[in-house]
């Protein structure tokens, strides 16, 4: 249960088609996840699978079920968004139980799909209370809750942490890792958060301007980007991307028009190497250090080594790219194999 195939999926409002044939295939369980920048669609998107919205044209199947006629209640889905949206009057149990109330269910019946949400969550200390007297990562909970209890065979959460601080953003991310091995439950997620993205996901799907531009596990997209907005999107700090032509005739081999080189494959010192360049600005974040370097051959390059390193702005120093992590870029920004 909970597979979901989507072949040719348009959707305009007026003349500004903002998804532009999107075809995806996601298996019973996966996690999938939806990243790209702001306004590429990855809401509508959700909002189609879900029924809030019509497709202008292309089919959405459920475990092999044609559902564009179905209602969204009927889809066996269940939809977590960004503003959780509580009932501020009725307690964290009442607010959770009632979807399956207004449906019908007998109430040992949601007594017991409630209590065991609860204890999945650990909300059973707040099951009294309002949504005011709470966190803002318990009232997601509650939210995350109310979606469980219905036991849809497909969840779809749309930046479900994006409002909470980092620290419990990390911990979230860690219930909803452990809710999705105890559920089983196809789950797709949209999250501008790359860590979120690479840590929860088995397979992300990077949505720009309403099309799709890769498809592959975080390792794959990491180590093989399609192309230069899959590599600058995934990995942070951002890849450097460097004119192939600069580089002279180690760069400028036929039809390679950029190179791209990630922060952390690039080697620092203050004796020798291939890029000098003086050091113009330096983070010292304790696990990391990042360098961002005036190069004489390559212009503005970053460089993120572990650990703590005594470099500071005006330094001069030598940048070396590891040659086997380099990936090269044609004139239509496609990587070259
Ligand atoms: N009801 C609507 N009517 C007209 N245009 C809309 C409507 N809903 C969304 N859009 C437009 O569709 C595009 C995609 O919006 P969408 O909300 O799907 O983006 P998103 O990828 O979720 O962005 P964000 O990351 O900011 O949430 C945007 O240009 C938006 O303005
Ligand atoms: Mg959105």
């Amino acid at each position: 249960m909970g597979s979901l195939q989507l072949s040719s999926i348009r959707k305009a409002f007026g003349d500004h088609e903002v998804l532009k044939g999107i075809d995806l295939d996601v298996k019973e369980g996966e996690f999938v996840i939806f990243v790209g920048p702001s306004g590429c669609g990855k809401s509508t998107l959700l909002r189609v699978i879900a029924g809030l919205e019509d497709a202008s044209s292309g089919s959405i199947r459920i475990d092999g079920q044609e559902v564009a006629t179905v209602p969204p209640a009927k889809r066996g889905i269940a939809m977590v968004f960004q503003s959780y949206a509580l009932y501020p009057h009725l307690t964290v149990k009442d607010n959770m139980g009632l979807g399956l109330k207004q449906a019908g269910t007998p109430k040992p019946e949601i007594e017991q799909r409630v209590a065991k949400a609860s204890s999945m969550l650990s909300l059973d200390p707040y099951l009294a209370r309002r949504p005011a007297e709470l966190s803002g990562g318990q009232r997601q909970r509650v939210a995350i809750g109310r979606a469980i209890v219905r036991e849809p065979s497909l969840f779809l959460f749309d930046e479900p942490l994006s409002n909470l601080d980092a620290a419990l953003r990390v911990q979230t991310r860690l219930e909803i890792a452990r809710l999705h091995r105890r559920l089983k439950a196809t789950m797709i997620y949209v999250t501008h958060d790359q860590v979120e993205a690479m840590t929860l996901a088995d397979k992300i799907v990077v949505l720009n301007a309403g099309a799709i531009e890769q498809i592959g596990s975080p390792m794959d997209l990491y180590n093989k980007p399609a192309n230069i907005f899959v590599a600058g999107f995934i990995g942070s700090p951002q890849m450097n991307f460097i004119p192939a032509e600069k580089l002279g005739e180690a760069g400028a081999q036929g039809a390679v028009k950029t190179i791209g080189i990630r922060p952390e494959h690039i080697a620092l010192s203050r004796e020798s190497g291939d890029w000098k360049g003086k050091v113009i600005h330096a983070e010292h974040l304790g696990a990391d250090t990042i360098l961002y370097l005036e190069t004489e051959t390559a212009d503005l390059v970053t460089v993120r080594l572990f650990g703590e390193h005594r470099y500071a702005a005006d330094d001069i120093v030598f940048a070396t790219p590891d040659k086997a992590s380099i990936h090269r870029f044609d004139a239509n920004d496609r990587a070259i194999a």
